[in-house]
């Protein structure tokens, strides 16, 4: 058998400075230690802590493939002793993603957001790991579809002979709970016409279609479906393998030149435009928003992540660059337009979403006072 790689980002929001804004040093700190114990005593190869917004991000390569205890476990005892730090600091929302009590292992479903992919390494195998705040799952629907499966954004799909087979994507129902694949390009229509209600379809995976080798793996939380009410969005992450007979990092970024919309920001409950910005503005301000991204590039080498001599990763801030000024100057634009409409519709989600906010709260008290008209 050959050797395997696994990447693992897990995700939580255990409580953040200014309210929903940032994950302060104290806690990042926490991460760090327990990572790098786990690394010295050889259960992981690599390690980096960072941040979204308010969500801490763990991102630890190893060598246990997907959904393993022992490195969910790690996770899981990490938020804990972050969350309690939280909550000693009286930060705002301490351990509000931590929705069940005992671990039993495995960390999905327990509130905190998980991507994993297990690979074979290539020759030079370059990812690209995306961290998103105050936005859902769904915000990669857009991205994903125009990075494996619209020739106008991947030159490769058209170039390329290694990808001109396609690409199949595993589309999960959040309601159902259940999923499909569809290949592209021989799908592509009803595969927009399922990923389009960013509501209701998250793309969760994507393998390429003649060797069905894994090329994305995204999280697909539903917070509200775990806690039954509203605890805060299911703030994202995906993993995406690029190069040789995959998308290049650059068709991957290429998406992001421009904003879009999505659904998150303010409350869980509006479009924002989505704005790609380095780790240093890696924080929701305006209207808790708008929704941020950011992107690490590194290269996996031996099981972990390509390191320095000191063993520090090598990882390249992607979205901290100029070349993304122009989404970023779009997405305040847009965020402007939008916030002119206040709370009426299109700049506040459907009534069908609003169903999973606090606003039924506000509507049921005024139940009674209807007559028949
Ligand atoms: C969005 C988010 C925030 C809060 C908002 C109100 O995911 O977390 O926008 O919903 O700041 O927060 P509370 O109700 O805690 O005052
Ligand atoms: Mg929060
Ligand atoms: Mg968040």
């Amino acid at each position: 058998m050959p050797k395997k790689t696994t990447i693992s980002v897990i995700k939580c929001d255990v409580g953040s400075l200014a309210g929903h804004h940032i994950v302060p040093k104290p806690l990042l700190e926490i991460a760090e230690k327990r990572l790098e114990k786990a690394q010295k005593q050889g259960i992981i190869n690599s390690h980096y802590v960072f941040h979204a917004g308010d969500d801490l991000e763990l991102l630890i390569v190893h060598e246990k493939g997907e959904g393993d205890p022992k490195i969910h476990k790690i996770a899981w005892d990490t938020f804990q002793e972050a969350a309690n730090k939280a909550m000693s600091l009286k930060l705002y929302g301490a351990g509000q993603d931590l929705l069940k009590t005992a671990f039993s292992g495995n960390i999905r479903g327990m509130g905190p957001g998980v991507a994993e992919m297990e690979i074979e390494e290539r020759r030079s195998d370059p990812i690209v790991v995306f961290a998103a705040d105050k936005t859902s799952g769904s915000a990669f629907n857009f991205p994903m579809f125009r990075i494996f499966a619209d020739p106008m954004n991947t030159a490769g799909l058209v170039i390329d002979p290694n990808m001109a087979g396609g690409f199949k994507f595993e589309v999960l129902d959040v309601m159902k709970n259940e999923k499909v694949v569809l290949k592209c390009p021989e799908e592509t229509y009803e595969l927009i016409a399922l990923i389009g209600t960013t509501e209701r379809y998250l793309i969760s995976r994507i393998m390429r279609a003649k060797d069905n080798i894994i090329c994305a793996a995204n999280s697909t939380t539903k917070l509200t479906l775990i806690a039954g009410k509203y605890v805060g969005k299911d703030d994202p992450v995906s993993i995406v393998r690029a190069q040789h007979g995959l998308p290049a990092v650059g068709e991957i970024l290429a998406p992001f030149m421009h904003s879009y919309f999505v659904e998150g920001w303010m409350r869980g409950s509006h479009w924002g435009p989505l704005m790609p910005v380095g780790l240093k503005d890696s924080k929701c301000t305006v209207f808790d928003g708008p929704p941020r991204m950011v992107a690490l590039g590194f290269q996996i080498c031996n099981g972990g992540i390509t390191s320095d001599d000191e063993g520090t990763p090598l990882i390249s801030d992607l979205f901290d660059d100029p070349a993304f000024d122009m989404a970023r100057r779009e997405a305040m634009e847009s965020a402007a337009t939008l916030r002119r409409m206040g709370e009426f519709e299109p700049a506040r989600l459907s009534a069908e979403t609003m169903e999973y906010t606090t606003l039924p709260q506000v509507l049921k008290k005024l139940q009674r006072r209807f007559k028949p008209a």
